[in-house]
């Protein structure tokens, strides 16, 4: 038996022998296109190559490439588990040529490959050309030497492929299996053509044009070629059967569901296995990629597939959850060609059992009061949509999970009630957000909201994707477009762009589209649409156009740093001060981390640096940093940090970083730090690089502040910091290490010479040279010294008046230091005059004279300044005045 890993790998051979560059599936989340939803054709990735727009190293490539069709125009959701061939998850085999190689030899490839390498019977196939293309119909009879019955002329876009509504395209040639007369059916083109027995196994598109929004179309420069066989249906006609879940990887996989669950894998329970099947693939790539359950987006797609097959299992009796426990059986089914599977394993499992878990609490009564609403309807009535939007916005029932429990019935839900259900909550919502006095500018983003839905955050896994511009604002109104020079805001379908919040800053960089360049500086949000703030560089944008966006790299490689650091620091802080340290407020910009946190008092220089000590050895530990989605009390309940006071939703991202010196890896018992958080992290705590602790300050009551840098700020202020210290010890003509003792040494001994100093100015000052005692005049019979003098400070005054005092035995002083541009001024009177003398009057009078203001003291001693010494004279004369009396 040739199994479905083996098909994968004769084919992608055959073309490696062939010249192909053998090229890995892309992600199921395309980077390079802003309308797709998922992958859901191998030539996705080269969208770029056959335009011409992207040249690489080789014209020729073969791919097996995830595909999901469950979401956007191509939706096969619906039908999976109930037909032969619909899959949410599918693998598409293609070969490609880039200008290369074009009909004649992707026709003569497709033949060998099928009827020599497969070794499919040539008399069970058909093809099909476009009714024009008679080249095609001509290679055909000659490279394959089918009769002219067996190549069949369409004329519909069956055989006209476009990857959408626009880029490139062109008619395509389709390869048909003919099952056999047991089967009802019609080869294509005849009126029984949607039966089973004629099943279309490979496509060659002849990639001749591309497709513009106008409808115009223009020849491609290099014509090429695009193929897509998928692997399911060529390995079922392989095995024997038409019905793709018979083959063996689908087997295995019913097989594991029937294992898990105790029951019989083809009997009553047969397309609930087939359902768990198809999304247990679909879920588990979707997670391996990035993508998690969530309200809107992809996201939803994932919750909705998931949710699905988890009602199947529950009709299969499941109590305990299901679908996480076959993720080992798919990993060994394909995780040798899908390595990202085997990665992701613990993230799927996980995230699955979570979501089942939760899922399962509301599952038993919704479908209970879906069978209650049932057993009300009157015959032919379709479920009211209230109802159906009740089970969705209580039960969490996706739309079309109710929709498949009813189909079961023969019943439809009221698709219209549901809508205008959704949409008078949507009106409450608003409603609710105007009345909470936010931006009044915020309505005009809730009608973008609206009309075109929140917009998706890719920016968790990359930081370059397109997107599509749904709306322009220009001074706060909605612009058709934006032209150079003008400041704008757009809003995109999807983004890359992280936009301001939990403290982390909004991304900058730049978005293009095919004729214009906006600088995005800051990025924030409203009612879940990303508002990206810019001004338009060159050229014109407009709402409609597809747009390449770029997040500015290096900057946000510095904030995903600063932000993990920022949960290390929380943790060390916990770990070095106790379980009451709680973040009040955080920033993480590009430049720097700021952490405010509740404790009472500054932290000592050892707390300090037993704090960076620990974050700096969870950083060399180079943990990787992973993301879960859980519900806030699950979170809470393994021990992850909230934010006191905040308000979450149903569901939170969860960023758990670092093992606990001596344990295990990976059990949340031992995991260093687990926060919740929305923002963009490091993969490995190794890349926040260095982290440098600049100091603690308070910041409000019982709140403190710490500012750290990280990385490359961090290293640069560390060594500006060394030379600032390199540049004082070489002034100081000593080594770093001395500088504190150096230092000691020269303020003692600065202390010492200005005590010395201020002793000599005192004796300069007694010893006449800055006047002197025997000066002293008398008046109304008190003797009464009065000098200026230069020199010396106020601070040396008082000593002075009490040294003239001692001398003058009895008497009054007036001294005024002229000390250089100002006056200070000191007056004493000796104690045996107490009573009829004081010494603040005396003072007084003399500032008042030298252009000051009061001063004052003791009748004994009063001291007092002056803006200038000029009116020494004056002063002098007030001040005999008063002795005068
Ligand atoms: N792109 C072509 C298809 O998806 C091959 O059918």
């Amino acid at each position: 038996m040739q199994t479905l890993n083996d098909i994968r790998s004769t084919f992608l051979s055959y073309f490696d022998k062939q010249g192909h560059s053998v090229q890995p599936s892309s992600p199921l989340v395309p980077r390079n296109d802003p309308t797709l939803m998922f992958a859901n054709s191998g030539m996705v990735q080269f969208k770029n190559l056959f335009t011409g727009l992207e040249t690489r190293p080789y014209s020729r490539a073969t791919t097996a490439q995830k595909c999901v069709r469950a979401g956007g125009k191509h939706n096969d959701l619906d039908n999976v588990g109930y037909t032969a061939r619909h899959h949410t998850f599918f693998e598409m085999m293609g070969n490609f040529s880039f200008g290369d190689y074009f009909k004649a030899d992707a026709i003569a490839f497709a033949w060998e490959l099928i009827t020599k390498e497969l070794g499919i019977p040539a008399e069970r196939l058909y093809v099909t050309v476009y009714h024009t293309d008679d080249e095609a119909a001509e290679i055909w009879k000659k490279v394959a030497g089918l009769p002219e019955e067996r190549i069949i002329r369409i004329a519909t876009d069956d055989n006209f492929w476009m990857m959408g509504a626009t880029g490139p395209c062109g008619p395509c040639s389709e390869i048909f299996y003919d099952h056999g007369d047991h089967i009802w059916g019609g080869p294509p083109g005849s009126p029984d053509e949607d039966g089973d027995r004629f099943v279309e196994i490979w496509n060659l598109v002849f990639m001749q044009y591309e497709q513009f929004e106008d409808g115009t179309r223009r020849e491609l420069a290099a014509q090429s070629i695009d193929t897509g066989m998928g692997i399911e249906r060529v390995a079922a006609l392989l095995q024997g059967t038409n019905d793709n879940y018979a083959t063996d990887l689908m087997r295995n996989l019913i097989e594991a569901s029937a294992h898990a669950s105790s029951t019989d894998p083809d009997g009553p329970g047969k397309t609930h296995h087939r359902v768990i099947a198809d999304h247990l693939r679909s879920t588990s790539f979707l997670i391996a990629d990035g993508v998690m359950p969530s309200n809107d987006g992809r996201g939803y797609v994932l919750r909705r597939i998931m949710r699905r097959a988890m009602r199947h299992a529950h009709l299969l009796g499941a109590k305990d959850p299901l679908m996480y426990q076959l993720v080992p059986a798919l990993v060994s089914q394909m995780g040798a060609a899908y390595p990202e599977l085997g990665q992701a394993q613990s993230l799927i499992t996980e995230t699955l059992h979570q979501e089942e878990t939760r899922f399962k609490q509301t599952l038993e009564r919704g479908l209970k009061l879906l069978d209650d609403e049932v057993g009300n309807l009157s015959a032919g009535a379709n479920l009211p949509g209230e109802a159906a939007f009740k089970l969705y916005d209580t039960f969490g029932f996706p739309l079309d999970l109710t929709q498949d429990a009813l189909r079961e019935k023969g019943l439809a839900v009221d698709t219209d009630g549901f809508d205008a259900a959704m949409a008078e909550q949507k009106a409450k919502a608003r409603a609710a957000w105007s009345g909470s006095g936010e931006a009044a500018d915020a309505t005009i983003w809730f009608d973008v909201a609206d009309k075109h839905g929140t917009t998706d955050f890719l920016g968790y896994e990359t930081e370059t994707a397109e997107g599509q511009i749904v709306a322009l604002i220009e001074g706060g109104a909605m612009v058709p477009s934006s032209k150079d020079g003008n400041d704008v805001q757009i809003a995109l379908n999807q983004s890359p762009f992280y936009a301001e919040s939990g403290g982390q800053v909004g991304d900058t960089g730049i978005i293009r589209t095919d004729t214009g360049v906006a600088r995005i500086s800051d990025t924030r949000k409203t009612a879940g649409v990303f508002i990206h703030f810019g001004k338009v560089t060159e050229g014109e944008i407009t709402e409609g156009q597809a747009a390449v966006l770029e997040v500015d790299h290096n900057r946000r490689t510095s904030i995903r740093a600063n932000h993990s650091a920022t949960h290390l620091l929380h943790e060390a802080l916990r770990a070095a001060l106790g379980d009451h340290v709680a973040q009040r407020g955080s920033l993480n910009a590009a430049d720097r981390l700021r952490f405010d946190f509740s404790h009472g008092k500054a932290l000592s220089p050892e707390e300090l640096s037993q704090v960076e000590r620990e974050v700096n050895t969870y950083i060399r530990q180079n943990a990787a940093v992973e993301t879960r989605i859980m519900t806030p009390d699950d979170a809470r309940a393994i021990g992850a940090q909230a934010l006191f006071g905040e308000k979450y939703g149903d569901e939170v991202r969860v960023v758990s970083m670092g093992h606990q010196e001596g344990s295990g890896k990976g059990s949340d018992k031992t995991t260093y730090s687990l926060e919740l958080c929305g923002g963009t992290h490091v993969r490995q705590t190794g890349d926040i690089g260095a982290f440098a602790l600049l100091g603690d300050s308070a910041s409000s009551a019982g709140v403190r502040r710490i500012e750290a840098l990280t990385g490359d700020e961090a290293l640069s202020w560390l060594r500006g910091q060394q030379s600032a210290l390199a540049g004082v010890a070489d002034v100081l003509k000593t080594s770093a290490a001395d500088v504190p003792d150096r230092v000691r040494a020269l303020m003692d001994e600065r202390r010492s010479l200005a005590n010395e100093v201020a002793q000599l100015r005192r004796d300069l000052a007694m010893s006449g040279g800055g006047g002197d005692a025997s000066e002293a005049i008398e008046v109304n019979g008190i003797k009464f010294l009065a000098q200026v003098l230069t020199g010396i400070t106020g601070k040396d005054l008082p000593g002075l008046v009490d040294e003239h005092k001692s001398r003058l035995g009895s008497g009054a002083v007036l001294l005024i230091a002229d000390t250089g541009g100002k006056a200070a001024i000191a007056a004493g009177v000796t104690d045996d005059l107490k009573g009829k003398l004081s010494a603040v009057d005396i003072l007084r009078a003399a500032v008042a004279e030298l252009g000051g203001k009061g001063g004052g003291g003791r009748p004994d001693m009063a001291q007092g300044g002056g803006p200038s010494a000029d009116n020494a004279d004056a002063a002098i004369a007030a001040a005999t005045a008063i002795l005068k009396g």
